[in-house]
């Protein structure tokens, strides 16, 4: 039997802070893919959360004067109501401060120390507070030296700097599985996207030599202990990453959401963090005797200039500010066209307020409107019934529509959203182009062309239609409205069967359109945005 259901998840973020239009990038990818997949018919379960445990999130919560537990507790509803505000359509919210998600974890590292796959032993290392992660020296990028020539500390990759820490540690016994992890990525080359990331995995972590982990930290109090061990922490990815089978249940009374959704069809996550996801997820999941996710999608990273946006730079945008002015699907839109999936993009206030206005006011805007004034000026709002090919461009419309029709396919399944929603404005464009080549204007001033009169405004309601149908899983708002002026329910639009030449007969259009998006003055609104990141800014460094 073919499986039906469809297991997508993003990263748990960590609540350090505010999150920003970087994490909401992640979210949103994945909200769209959700919904797509639902709309296809299958049984979805989209997961998100927060990751709540570490020496930051302690440090954060002292700064505050607060318990790290009430902190914690604030910042997941403030990011509840994010994804409330960006339309986030998630079927949980997994906190790894829930009771649950700590009994399942504390269970699971028991089994792994009878097993024998973690071991305790002494750690030595260098550990930046700021990524939670430690590193050897050799990954340093800069080190530091004493007089006598002795290493005293030094810089992560990140930037961050890192400290020397010696502490009695579990390890997790990865050289173990290591073969089993090389073979899986050769029977399965599509386990780890874009491809080119494996190979960074493979030469960059795995030829070297795959180290054992350190699993557990005697230098942080805010966490989950070992059960049969209680001075011990257990490092956060840990933690973090068993996030995605204790959400489900697994191991625990209630399995049948595991038994039911898992293996994950996919684990969005951002590039800096597929190390974890490509290479310790899977060995945590083989050790466990568990299925593999089918797939690993590391994105790219969302700039500022030449950095990326990070809370830490202060060179951030928050998704409030850019959704409370410009509305939901401008920032959806944005995202998911602006950045080609697996690449970097770069945010500027004029590329976002380019699309607005060219791609979203005049291309889409537009093509409502007239076809909206058309249908109430020519035939006092009733779209008529469709006719195949009654003029000479209806034929290469139909075609347009057919190939955007399939091409948006590929580009959805294959999470290409930039390219599906390219194929979408090439069939508004051409619906706009097919309205100057009939010259509806000209064919209402002689009464015998009403019959073609007639087929270029349903040609247009379909267009419109398939549009729509098409925006669903990414901007569901402006399906809702394009929808609603074209007076049709929702049931005309299925994105399973969608064909061209299916619109629904006898639908009124609203009286009158109002404008889906308004032209905005671009000057001004520059100058609004580039002040709000200056304000973000002096927030956060006020904050730190
Ligand atoms: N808590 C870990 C993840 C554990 S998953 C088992 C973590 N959290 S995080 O808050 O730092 O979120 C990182 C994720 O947020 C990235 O992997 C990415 O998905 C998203 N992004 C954060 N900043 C981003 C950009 N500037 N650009 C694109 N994505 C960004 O890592």
């Amino acid at each position: 039997m073919v499986k039906n259901t469809f297991y997508i998840t993003t990263p748990i973020y960590y609540p350090s802070g505010k999150l920003h239009i970087g994490n909401s990038y992640t979210t949103i990818a994945c909200d769209t893919m959700a919904r797509f997949q639902r709309l296809m018919g299958k049984d979805v379960f989209f997961l998100t959360g927060s990751d709540e445990h570490g020496l930051k999130i302690q440090q954060k919560a002292n700064k505050f004067h607060i318990s790290p537990k009430s902190y914690v507790d604030l910042m997941a509803e403030d990011i509840k109501k994010l994804w409330q505000l960006l339309d986030i359509s998630y079927d949980k919210f997994i906190r790894t401060t829930d009771k649950e998600h700590k009994a399942i974890l504390q269970k699971v590292f028991e089994r792994w120390l009878e097993q024998g796959d973690i071991y305790l032993g002494e750690y030595v290392g260098w550990y930046s507070v700021a990524d939670e992660e430690y590193f050897t020296q050799t990954q340093l990028i800069e080190v530091f030296y004493d007089k006598n020539g002795k290493v005293i500390g030094g810089i992560a990759p990140s930037g961050h700097e890192v400290k020397q820490i010696k502490e009695e540690s579990y390890f997790f016994r990865m050289s173990k599985y290591v073969d089993r992890l090389l073979q899986y990525y050769k029977d399965h080359p599509d386990f780890i996207q874009p491809v080119s990331r494996k190979n960074e995995m493979i030469n960059n972590f795995i030829n070297p030599g795959l180290e054992d982990l350190a699993v557990s930290r005697r230098t942080f109090t805010w966490g989950v202990s070992v059960l049969s061990n209680p001075k011990h922490m257990i490092y956060v990815w840990i933690d973090a990453l068993l996030n995605y089978i204790s959400a489900l249940g697994y191991a625990s009374l209630d399995d049948s959401l595991f038994k039911k959704y898992w293996p994950a069809d996919i684990h969005v996550v951002g590039k800096e963090i597929i190390r974890f996801h490509a290479i310790y997820w899977p060995i945590l999941l083989m050790s466990l005797d568990l299925p593999l996710p089918k797939k690993i999608f590391g994105h790219g990273w969302l700039l500022m200039k030449d950095a990326k946006m990070s809370k830490s730079k202060g060179n951030v945008v928050y998704s409030e500010v850019l959704v409370k002015r410009y509305g939901l699907d401008a920032l959806r839109y944005y995202l998911l066209r602006e950045v080609s999936f697996g690449s970097d993009g770069i945010f500027t206030p004029e590329g976002f307020l380019d699309r607005l206005n060219g791609e979203l006011a005049n291309d889409l805007g537009n093509l409502l409107n007239r076809v909206i004034a058309m249908i109430n000026k020519y035939f006092a709002g009733k779209v008529p019934d469709f006719a195949n090919e009654v003029t000479a461009f209806d034929k290469d419309l139909a075609k347009t529509a057919k190939e955007v029709i399939d091409t948006y396919h590929m580009a959805m399944e294959g999470i290409e959203f930039s390219v599906a929603l390219e194929a979408i404005w090439h069939l508004i464009r051409r619906a706009n182009k097919y309205i100057d080549e009939t010259s509806p204007w000209i064919l209402a001033k002689d009464k015998i062309k009403i019959k073609e009169l007639a087929a270029v405004m349903v040609h247009l309601a379909e267009s419109l239609r398939v549009i729509a149908t098409l925006l669903q899983p990414i901007m569901p708002k402006t399906t809702e409205k394009i929808t609603y002026q074209l007076g049709l329910s929702k049931d005309a639009l299925q994105l399973k069967n969608l064909r061209f030449g299916q619109f629904s007969k006898g639908a009124v259009v609203v009286k009158k359109g109002d404008p889906i998006f308004p032209r905005l003055d671009v000057k001004s609104e520059i100058a609004y945005i580039f002040k709000q990141i200056n304000t973000g800014k002096e927030k956060e460094l006020q904050m730190d």
